[in-house]
């Protein structure tokens, strides 16, 4: 199903960070080191009847013992922050996979401006702790229900001190998108959050003349166009000169799989990445969350794009 290395990691600990997030420490049951991350980076959590999930690694980036996730009971969705809030123990085993980053830091920013909504602060922290020890220019912005429901809100504070700016609706302060201001020489912005924070970050900055390549985002929920209509088209094979057809009610991931090509997937939304492949020569309806706009002229997400009449993908 995916060609990501998967790991058997130890729970190390669990504890509640907040009435609704669980913080997990994993380590590998053999290995002294688990494999470095980069700040912004995810892994994959998949749970033993398949079902995965992609959660940002909040701890310090680099190669360490040990690895932090923070999970918020959804009680919407696949069900898998549920599984992992009921069932996971200290002692037990967690298969977890190696780390991917579609949202790191930008190098040789002036300033960076992170603006977190309730668990979207997960890889935004590991990105505060990266600028902290370089000694970046940044400003945390944290927004949440209240304190008490703000996960990591201690640590947040140790790491960035005055340079994190909480909002909590229980205190009368709500963040207004409109305080990114205009476009700043050499800034970048980042947000992570609930769909309607992203969006209204982004359209703010993109309004206020931020280019698009210093806006950055992660997604962990996938927002379907329920206006889209999918019509079939054919995808050529670069190497070989192969086509397949993709009917209207199949993903071109699955069309792929289906004619013996070993195509790596994981969330199957458009969020993670994990299925990314280059094309050339057609015109691609990118339905995606996780490709950049720049990506786009050459790069493509299976599981969930598809193409007006015809695509040629290099496989
Ligand atoms: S499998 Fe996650 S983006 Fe395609």
């Amino acid at each position: 199903m995916t060609a990501r290395i998967i790991m058997r990691l130890r729970v190390e600990a669990l504890e509640a960070d907040t009435p609704e997030v669980l913080r997990l420490t994993l380590r590998h049951p053999r290995r002294p080191l688990l494999p470095a991350f980069t700040a912004g980076a995810h892994v994959d959590v998949r749970l033993p009847d398949g079902r995965t999930r992609q959660y940002s690694l909040c701890g310090e980036p680099g190669e360490a013992e040990t690895w932090q996730l923070a999970i918020k009971r959804e009680d919407a969705g696949r069900g898998v922050s549920r599984w992992l809030h009921g069932e996971v123990t200290a002692g037990g085993d967690l298969m977890v996979s190696a780390p991917r980053n579609n949202f790191p830091v930008a190098e040789g920013a002036g300033r960076h401006v992170l603006v977190a909504g309730g668990i979207g602060v997960t890889p935004l922290l590991a990105m505060a702790r990266v600028l902290a020890a370089r000694g970046e220019a940044f400003t945390l912005h944290f927004c949440a229900r209240s304190a008490a429901l703000a996960p990591l809100l201690a640590e947040a504070r140790a790491v960035c001190g005055d340079r994190l700016v909480t909002w909590f609706a229980d205190e009368g302060r709500r963040f207004d998108a409109a305080l990114i201001g205009p476009a700043e020489a050499g800034a970048h912005l980042y947000a992570c959050g609930p769909e309607r924070l992203t969006e209204a970050v982004l359209d703010h900055a993109r309004a206020g003349g931020w280019a698009e390549e210093n806006l950055h985002a992660e997604h962990f929920q996938a927002t379907p166009d329920e206006n889209f209509k999918a019509e079939p088209f054919e995808i050529t094979l670069a190497s070989t000169g192969q086509r397949l057809l993709v009917p209207a009610d199949r993903s071109a991931l699955e069309v792929l799989r289906e004619a013996g090509l070993s195509m790596p997937s994981s969330c199957e939304l458009g969020i993670c990445g994990a299925c990314i492949c280059e094309y050339r020569d057609g015109i691609v309806l990118h339905r995606d969350k996780v490709l950049p706009v720049a990506a786009r002229q050459h790069r493509m997400t299976p599981c969930v794009s598809r193409a007006r009449v015809g695509v040629t993908l290099e496989l």
